[in-house]
């Protein structure tokens, strides 16, 4: 039976070290927290490190086997790894690249990336020693970006998913990591990449294509042959867990204890791991300033603030940690008196059996990171409010804020904003509190973990099915072979070529795309067979082909069958057209060079180009987004019609069309071989137009109405240099 691998950097379970003896905890953070209920089922292992160094081999062995009855896998890291790879590169370089604080925290070390390329293969060999084919491979997180990549080089037929628990920042910080690029191709060795947000997924995509050759349409980024599914899947919590918490009796009883101990005060909560994302000093400095604007509330507030330690021993952490216990005491000392504090720190992790008591009693829920991936804290407090009371606080910095919208929501920046959200908050008549946080408990109650998990593996499945129906339809030695022999066994062809795309690679500059010698060897050996009509179809302006293929013996299509030419003859156009509409679209098209620096206009007889290959990536792509919708009604008034192309828009008459030509030409003869090949949209109308029994090839990923396809122009030059006798590549 195949089993589901979980792979993150922690187990959900944590060994510490007392005296002589190893004993074993829950770890804190989203992610152990989050998957921790679900991975028991089946054969399902999970593959992550123990969370400290241990030296001795039979330790080791001892932690595997008690470790083997939780169906977890431990990686034992020795303290340079947890150095360079744990410390230096994950949360040094990633963490706050990610977080948008690269030029206080961030810092470029070689040694760090070398351990992370190490450490990245010790996970690949931990899943490699129980991976079986078959099984699906689900890893977690910035800390093992580079492991999809290395288990597909090793299992290229697996299914592997990546999930990313932090923020995807935008290109802009994204390119600042000096191994920015093997970043992105490590991840893109997965077949879904899932990210919390759809924020993430634009900012993946964009970093995607602008870094790497990639090419995207929408979510679907086609890197060679594969093509890797990135989509938002926002993380949830066991709800049925966090809802039925509050009424088990020992957490009933600290739930009073606690109620008791601040009766006369508002509680307000606010749980963190230690970390400067968190905004943990940004959100004492607007407490002390409600105390310090409202001393009316001194004694009628309180703030119960636990932070849970976590990367201690990295400086920012332990810099932070020192700040907080300053500012803490600073403000305790300041504004205290003989029966209050005004705030309850806490350095250390609960119970939670005690978190649950906290959620389900606290007033309110003060969370306000500066950035952050999802926030777990969020949705346990509202699933804890099984009263469905309360209020919860929450920073539009947070992935949770995209869907709790019904919490007051603030930008942690603005201290005042946070102020007034907690007088809002204290002051919410119960009506309020009940209506956002049914609205807030509903959504969470639906979208909880079991929910993530099944729409992850289930798109997961999607994916593989995919591409999998994409590699039946490549042509393939056997399909090649069977495609030759019907070649050989007929006597008169028609073989359609696209030029761009398909006979040569795109270039920036359209005439550099010239065709070359090993080209011309394999028209010429096609050409020389009388039983082939050989027919070039393309968007070129005539005069173009006309320069390159006059002399062959081959019929020319130009400007999608606008123009059309046999070998010896002169060109002729299709009559009844027009091309007075030109002066209307033309000038519209020149605003839009003038706005997009590298873009410009192509002149065709019956059609004008706008290319924008030059063009700043990203700004070409919306630049057309925008001259679609500006041209539509103008196009169809005029009998126009808008064809989309690799960075180009073309507008042209609508009746033009490569369908419409090919088939002109199929039906003067009875043909009994036909094949056609193209990489464009404008392809699609061929392969659509042409019968059944046509051999039909897309050249690219991408979907197509072709029967199979071929992925560059390389493979379609071996293909019918197969046709006819080899043809050697000078
Ligand atoms: N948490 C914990 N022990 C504690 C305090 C908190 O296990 O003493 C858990 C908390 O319940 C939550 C997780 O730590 O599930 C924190 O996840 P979140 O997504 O809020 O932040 P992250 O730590 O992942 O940045
Ligand atoms: C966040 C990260 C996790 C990490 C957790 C705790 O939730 O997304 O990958 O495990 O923090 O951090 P730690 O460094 O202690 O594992």
């Amino acid at each position: 039976m195949s089993k589901t691998i979980i792979v993150s950097n922690r187990l959900p379970v944590k060994i510490s070290k007392t005296g002589d003896e190893y004993t074993s905890a829950t770890s804190e953070g989203g992610l152990a927290t989050g998957l921790g209920s679900i991975y028991k089922q089946g054969d399902n292992k999970w593959i992550g490190w123990p969370g400290l160094e241990i030296t001795e081999e039979a330790d080791q062995k001892t932690i595997t086997k008690q470790l083997a009855e939780l169906s977890l896998v431990p990686v034992f890291l020795d303290q340079e790894e947890i150095n360079q790879y744990y410390e230096g590169f994950s949360n040094e370089i990633l963490w706050p690249v990610f977080h948008y604080y690269t030029s206080t925290y961030a810092v470029y070390r070689q040694s760090n990336w070398e351990y992370y390329n190490a450490v990245n293969e010790k996970f690949r060999d931990a899943v490699l020693a129980i991976a079986e084919p078959g099984d699906i491979i689900w890893i977690h997180d910035y800390q093992l970006m580079l492991l999809p990549e290395l288990v597909r080089k090793k299992m290229p037929e697996v299914s592997i998913g990546f999930f990313l628990h932090i923020p995807f920042p935008s290109h802009e910080m994204f390119r600042l990591i000096p191994w920015r690029k093997e970043l992105l191709e490590g991840m893109l060795g997965a077949d879904l990449i899932g990210f919390h947000t759809f924020d993430d997924v634009r900012h993946f995509l964009g970093a995607a294509t602008r870094i790497l050759p990639v090419s995207s349409s929408a979510n679907v980024i086609t890197c060679g042959d594969r093509s890797v599914v990135v989509e938002s899947f926002p993380m949830g919590i066991d709800y049925n867990k966090y809802s039925s918490l509050p009424l088990e009796p020992e957490v009933k009883e600290q739930a009073a204890q606690i109620k008791d101990a601040f009766k006369d005060t508002k509680l307000i909560l606010s749980i963190d791991r230690l970390d400067y994302s968190k905004g943990i000093l940004q959100r004492l400095q607007a407490f002390e300033q409600l105390l310090q604007l409202h001393p009316e509330y001194c004694g009628k507030i309180t703030l119960y603030m636990i932070v849970v330690p976590s990367r201690d021993t990295v400086p920012q952490y332990a810099h932070l940690r020192d700040e907080i216990d300053k500012r803490v005491g600073n403000i305790n000392a300041l504004y205290r008196n003989m029966e209050w504090a005004p705030i309850h720190y806490y350095y250390r992790s609960f119970p939670i059996e005690t978190l649950s008591a906290l959620y389900s009693s606290a007033d309110v829920c003060l969370v306000t990171p500066m950035r952050d991936g999802m926030n777990l804290v969020s949705k346990e407090y509202a699933a804890s409010r099984t009263g469905n009371d309360g209020v919860l606080i929450l920073s539009e910095m947070a992935g949770a804020s995209k869907e709790l919208i019904e919490s007051i929501i603030v930008n942690p920046n603005n201290t005042n904003e946070v102020c007034e959200a907690i007088l809002k908050a204290i002051k919410m008549p119960a009506a309020e509190q009940k209506r956002r946080m049914q609205a807030m408990r509903q959504l969470i109650s639906k979208f909880n973990i079991s929910h993530w998990v099944k729409i992850f593996m289930d798109r997961l499945k999607e994916v593989k099915q995919m591409q999998r129906s994409m590699q039946t339809r490549h042509v393939s030695f056997g399909t090649e072979q069977s495609i030759v022999n019907r070649y050989n066994k007929t006597k008169k062809r028609i073989i359609f070529l696209d030029y761009d795309g398909t006979l040569v690679s795109f270039k920036s500059n359209i005439n550099q795309a010239a065709p070359d010698k090993h080209l011309y060897a394999i028209i010429d050996k096609l050409t020389d067979d009388p039983a082939n009509d050989v027919v070039l179809i393309s968007g070129r302006k005539h005069e173009n082909l006309n320069d390159w293929f006059s002399d062959k013996k081959i019929y020319l299509i130009a400007e999608h069958g606008a123009w059309f030419k046999q070998q010896n003859t002169s060109w002729h156009k299709i009559s009844g057209l027009t091309d007075s509409w030109k002066n209307d679209i033309y000038p519209i098209l020149e605003t839009y060079v003038d706005r997009t620096p590298g873009s410009f206009i192509e002149e065709k007889t019956y059609s004008l180009v706008w290319h924008y290959r030059k063009a700043d990536g990203g700004l070409g792509e919306l630049r057309a987004n925008e001259l679609m919708n500006n041209l539509k009604y103008l196009a169809s008034d005029k009998g126009l019609q808008l064809l989309p192309g690799d960075k180009v828009l073309e507008v042209k008459n609508m009746e033009i069309n490569k369908g419409k030509a090919a088939l002109m030409l199929v039906e003067k003869k009875d043909y009994d071989f036909i094949i056609a090949l193209g990489d464009d949209y404008t392809d699609e109308d061929i392969f659509k137009a042409l019968p059944d029994s046509a051999v039909t090839i897309k050249v690219g990923g991408n979907l197509s109405a072709a029967k199979f396809y071929l992925r560059n122009p390389l493979e379609v030059r071996k293909l019918l240099s197969s046709f006819v006798e080899e043809v050697p590549v000078q």
